[in-house]
C-alpha cells in the first residue's frame, strides 16, 4: 500500500528519503517519486516500477535539506510515471504526496475546471495540489492554513505531506484515516506513514490523529485541529531494535518469516503462561474477571489471513470456554448494520493495526457502545490505540506481503485467550495444565515441521505447473485449508480454493480430476474416519491427494499420493503446525515458478484504503 516519507533538517534529504522509501517497500507498491525543495525550486523525480527504477533516473544534482517521497499502490489510474506522486500545482510551486482515497473528486474537479486548470494525471492527488495552490494564491493563505482549509473540503481518507517553495523548510501534514507519524530528531524532523521508515533516525515519534494538521520545521512541530486549535501531543518512545528490514542471509523475507516462527511464537507466549492457576496472563484486556464471567458471545473481525486466524480462534474460544464465538469479514460486518450487544466482546485482529476495514468496524462497534479488544502486531498502530483493550502478538515486524509469522502468532494469542476464558468457566486446573503444556511445546513442534522442508519442496515442485488446487479440511482443519489456499494463490498465482470436506460433493467435486491436486488436512481427532472417507472420495476421481496429518492411521498411507507427517499436536493447535507446512508448500511452489514471493502482484501489505 502507498507509503509516505518526509524530511526537513540539517542533513541532505535525498539519502534519507530514499532510505525511508526502502523501508516502506514491503508494503507493496508499483511506482515511486521524490521531491526536494531547494533554493525556491522543487526538483522532482518519479518513475513507474520499483525504487531501483527511480534511483536510475535521479538527476546528478538533487541537493537540498527538505523533501518528500512516496511509494504508490495504484487505485485511481494506472501505475505510470504521470500518476506517480509527488504531484504539483500548475506553477510547480508546491508538491504533495497522498495516501488514501478522496471520494468527492467530481466536485473538486468541477471547481478546478472552472478555473481552467488542466490535469496531467488520472489521480485524485493531483486535484489536491491544484486546490491547495488556489487557496494559497486566491486567499493569500500560508501553507498550513491552506492545508487546513483544503482538509475541511475533503471527503474520503488521506494522509498527506506537502512542501512549498513559499516556505522552503516547512512540511505540512494532514491525516484522516491514513496513518501519519512524526519523527522528532535533533535539528531535524521527519514524517512517514509507517514507523519503520523513521526508526533508523529517531526513537521519539508522535502519532497524528484524524482531523489533525501538523507543521514541521527543522526546529520542531506544531499540531493543530481543523478549527486551528493547538494540540499537545504525547511522544511515544520506540523501543527494541531499529526496525531495519534485512533478510539476514535468507533468499526472501517470506522465507525468513517462516523459519523465524519457533522464535516468534516463543515471544507471543513468553511471560503469559500462569503455572500457578494453570491459565494465561493477558495484561492489557482491561476486563475484570467478573466482566469476563458475564460474556455471552465473542465476535471476531478481520481481513485476509487475520480473518482465517479469527475463524480458528472462534473455534478455540467456543470449544474451551463454551461461549458462542464466530468470525466475520470486517467490511461485511460494518456494512450490514450489525446489532451490537452489551454482553458480547468484539475482537478485531490485525497484523498491521492499520487495515482500513478492520479499523472502520472497530469504530462502528464503539460508536454503538460495544467493547472491542484488539489482537494486533504493530505496537502503537491506529487499531492498537483505539481499541478498549488488547493483546499484542509480539511477532516483530512482518515484511513479506503474505502473512506467515503474524498468522501463527494470532492463533497462539487466541489459544491463550480461549484458555483464560475457559478457566473462568468450564476448564479444570488439571486440564488447564495440559493445555498450558501444549502451548509451551509449540515452538518445538514448529521446528519439527521445518525439518520437513525438503520433502514439501519436492512435492511443491512436482505440482507447481497445475492450473488449480483444492484445499480441504473438517472443523478445526477448515480455517487451515482456507489459509493454505490463500497462501498458494497469493504468492504462486495458482488458482486455489478451500472447501469444508463435507461440501466437496455439493459442487466442487465436478472439477476434481487427475489435473487438480487436493491438499487434505487430517487432524488426529474424533473425525479421523470421516477425513479418511474424504480422501477416498477424491481418489475415486483420480486426483492426486497430498495429506497433511498428525495421525498415524495406515489407511492414509495406502490411499494418499503423498503424506506429510506433522508432529502429534493438541487438536486446537493443529492449525499452527499444518499451517507452517502449507506455508512451505506455497513458498516452494512460488519459488519454483519464479514469482515475486515478497511482493506479489496487485497485493499490498497493509490495506489502508477501502
Ligand atoms: C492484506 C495482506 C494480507 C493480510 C490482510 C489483513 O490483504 O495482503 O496478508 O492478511 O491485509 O492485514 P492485517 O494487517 O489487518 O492483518
Amino acid at each position: 500500500m502507498c507509503g509516505i516519507i518526509a524530511y526537513s533538517g540539517a542533513q541532505q534529504a535525498l539519502p534519507i528519503l530514499l532510505n525511508g522509501l526502502k523501508q516502506l517497500e514491503y508494503r507493496g507498491y508499483d511506482s515511486a517519486g521524490i521531491c526536494i525543495n531547494h533554493r525556491k525550486r522543487l526538483k522532482i523525480a518519479r518513475s513507474a516500477g520499483k525504487l531501483a527504477a527511480l534511483e536510475g533516473i535521479l538527476p546528478d544534482a538533487m541537493k537540498g535539506q527538505c523533501g518528500i517521497g512516496h511509494t504508490r499502490w495504484a487505485t485511481h489510474g494506472a501505475p505510470t510515471e504521470q500518476n506517480a506522486h509527488p504531484h504539483t500545482d500548475a506553477a510547480g510551486s508546491l508538491a504533495l504526496v497522498h495516501n488514501g482515497i478522496i471520494e468527492n473528486t467530481d466536485q473538486l474537479r468541477a471547481l478546478l475546471v472552472e478555473k481552467d486548470i488542466e490535469f496531467r494525471s488520472e489521480t485524485d492527488t493531483e486535484l489536491l495540489a491544484h486546490l491547495l495552490s488556489l487557496l494559497m494564491t486566491e486567499q493569500q493563505l500560508n501553507l498550513v492554513d491552506a492545508v487546513r482549509q483544503m482538509a475541511a473540503q475533503l471527503v474520503g481518507t488521506y494522509g498527506i505531506a506537502v512542501t512549498s517553495v513559499a516556505a522552503p523548510d516547512e512540511i505540512v501534514l494532514a491525516r484522516n484515516g491514513s496513518p501519519v507519524i512524526i519523527g522528532i530528531g535533533e535539528n531535524e524532523m521527519l514524517a512517514a506513514s509507517d514507523k519503520a521508515a523513521l526508526s533508523r533516525y529517531t526513537r521519539d515519534i508522535v502519532h497524528l490523529d484524524d482531523g489533525e494538521i501538523a507543521l514541521l520545521t527543522p526546529q520542531g512541530f506544531e499540531v493543530t485541529t481543523l478549527d486551528a486549535t493547538v494540540k499537545t501531543k504525547p511522544t511515544t518512545k520506540l523501543t527494541g531494535p531499529i526496525e531495519s528490514y534485512e533478510k539476514d542471509g535468507h533468499p526472501h523475507f517470506l522465507y525468513k518469516e517462516i523459519v523465524d516462527q519457533p522464535e516468534t511464537v516463543s515471544r507471543t507466549i513468553g511471560g503469559r503462561l500462569d503455572h500457578q492457576f494453570n491459565t494465561a496472563k493477558l495484561g492489557g484486556l482491561n476486563l475484570e474477571p467478573r466482566e469476563l464471567l458475564g460474556v455471552k458471545r465473542i465476535k471476531i473481525l478481520g481481513c485476509g489471513s487475520a480473518l482465517y486466524a479469527g475463524m480458528a480462534g472462534a473455534q478455540m474460544i467456543e470449544s474451551l470456554s463454551r461461549v458462542p464465538a464466530d468470525a466475520e469479514a470486517a467490511a461485511e460486518f460494518r456494512y450490514r448494520n450489525p446489532v451490537i450487544e452489551r454482553d458480547t466482546i468484539y475482537i478485531v485482529v490485525s497484523q498491521s493495526g492499520e487495515t482500513f476495514d478492520t479499523l472502520a468496524a472497530t469504530r462502528e462497534i464503539q460508536r454503538k457502545g460495544g467493547f472491542v479488544l484488539g489482537i494486533v502486531n504493530s505496537v502503537g498502530s491506529t487499531i492498537a490505540r483505539e481499541v478498549n483493550g488488547g493483546i499484542y502478538m509480539h511477532a516483530g515486524p512482518e515484511v513479506s506481503v503474505a502473512s506467515t509469522k503474524a498468522y501463527t502468532s494470532m492463533l497462539m494469542v487466541f489459544k491463550l485467550f480461549a484458555l483464560m476464558l475457559g478457566r473462568t468457566r468450564d476448564i479444570s486446573p488439571q486440564r488447564g495444565a495440559v493445555l498450558l503444556e501444549s502451548i509451551q511445546g509449540m515452538p518445538d513442534k514448529i521446528n519439527e515441521v521445518l525439518t520437513l522442508e525438503s520433502r514439501i519442496a519436492e512435492i511443491a515442485g512436482q505440482y507447481c505447473g497445475v492450473q488449480s488446487a483444492f484445499f480441504v479440511g473438517r472443523t478445526t482443519a477448515w480455517p487451515v485449508a482456507l489459509e493454505g489456499a490463500q497462501k498458494l494463490k497469493e504468492i504462486s498465482y495458482i488458482h486455489a480454493e478451500a472447501y469444508p470436506a463435507s461440501e466437496l460433493k455439493h459442487g466442487p467435486l465436478a472439477l476434481v480430476t487427475e489435473q487438480t491436486p487436493c491438499i487434505v488436512i487430517v487432524p488426529d481427532d474424533e473425525l479421523l474416519a470421516k477425513s479418511i472417507g474424504t480422501i477416498e472420495e477424491i481418489r475415486a476421481r483420480n486426483a492426486p491427494v497430498i495429506v497433511i496429518t498428525d495421525a498415524q492411521d495406515p489407511r492414509i498411507n495406502t490411499l494418499a499420493t503423498h503424506v506429510i507427517n506433522t508432529p502429534p499436536t493438541e487438536t486446537l493447535l493443529q492449525g499452527v503446525v499444518s499451517g507452517v507446512a502449507l506455508q512451505l508448500f506455497a513458498y516452494h511452489s512460488a519459488v519454483a515458478l519464479g514469482r515475486d514471493v515478497d511482493q506479489p502482484r496487485n497485493l499490498a501489505k497493509s490495506v489502508t484504503v477501502e
